[in-house]
């Protein structure tokens, strides 16, 4: 019966969240691998969720991209009130994603759904080393930098290690480093070994993995069974406050292990 499912996803809530030691867990009916109607609920459980932990006054919410991030966006509803005011800002410079899922076009759309603002951190990709630290004196991406550092909030996602190398062209060189370390998990430009050690950053301009730490409100969104065992990886040593989003089919392959 409904009830007797709702029971059982509470449970299951509670034995993750127990699990990894988190804050909170909530999981969605379903698969997001194959059921987009998840990503939808993603939209509305993250507007929920930050709806409760955004305090009054000025809150700067720091997102990253990827494909979860930009539909979760898309789905997003109001949270803007005459006390609470909310500035997205992308959280890290560009990690080598699609234009449309970029952390810019992800903090744009999340400001429009909710109500908010935000501001964009222009950085392109492959610059050499001099043109990138004379890039970095700008006044106007030295603003969004301080705007990032201000942050309260993380809203994050998960994915697979060698999927997302891939994804972002990285050498062969890399690819085989990856392997060698037995690289699971990645998320924001960081790539974790099955315990949840970090074996590889991209070195990136923005917030850094010991600063996530230090943010109050932590968010983290992926489903799928595909993405079980990297969700499991980086959750082992996740900041103690994340709250994680997730479904059905990648909650229930964590606990398989368990
Ligand atoms: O690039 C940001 C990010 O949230 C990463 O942290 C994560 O690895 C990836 O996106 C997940 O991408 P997708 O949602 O497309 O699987």
């Amino acid at each position: 019966t409904m009830m007797n499912q709702l029971l059982g996803m509470h449970q299951v809530e509670k034995e993750i969240s127990q699990y990894f030691g988190i804050k909170r867990c909530i999981v969605v009916a379903g698969n997001s691998d194959n059921q987009d109607k998840v990503l939808y609920e993603f939209g509305d459980i993250l507007t929920d969720s930050l709806d409760l932990l955004l305090p009054e006054g000025r809150n700067i919410i720091a997102v990253m991209g990827g494909t979860t991030m930009a539909m979760t966006a898309e789905y997003m509803g109001s949270l803007e009130s005459e006390k609470r005011h909310n500035l997205f800002v992308p959280a890290r410079g560009g990690i080598g994603e699609a234009m449309t899922v970029q952390a810019n076009s992800v903090s744009a759309v999340m400001a429009s759904k909710t109500g908010g603002h935000h501001r964009a951190l222009y950085v392109p990709e492959q610059l050499s080393l001099e043109t990138y630290n004379s890039l970095l004196q700008e006044p106007s991406i030295q603003e969004v930098l301080t705007l990032i550092e201000q942050s309260n909030c993380v809203v994050h996602s998960i994915g697979r290690a060698l999927h997302m190398a891939a994804r972002r062209k990285m050498s062969d060189d890399e690819m085989v480093m990856l392997k060698q370390n037995n690289a699971v998990a990645e998320s924001f430009g960081y790539f974790f070994d099955e315990e949840g050690e970090v074996v590889y950053k991209i070195p990136r301009i923005g917030l850094q993995l010991k600063d996530v730490q230090k943010i109050p409100n932590v968010v983290a969104i992926a489903g799928g069974k595909s993405k079980a065992k990297a969700i499991r990886a980086y959750m082992k040593n996740a900041p103690k406050q994340t709250w994680l989003i997730t479904d059905e089919a990648a909650a229930n392959e964590i606990l398989k292990g368990v």
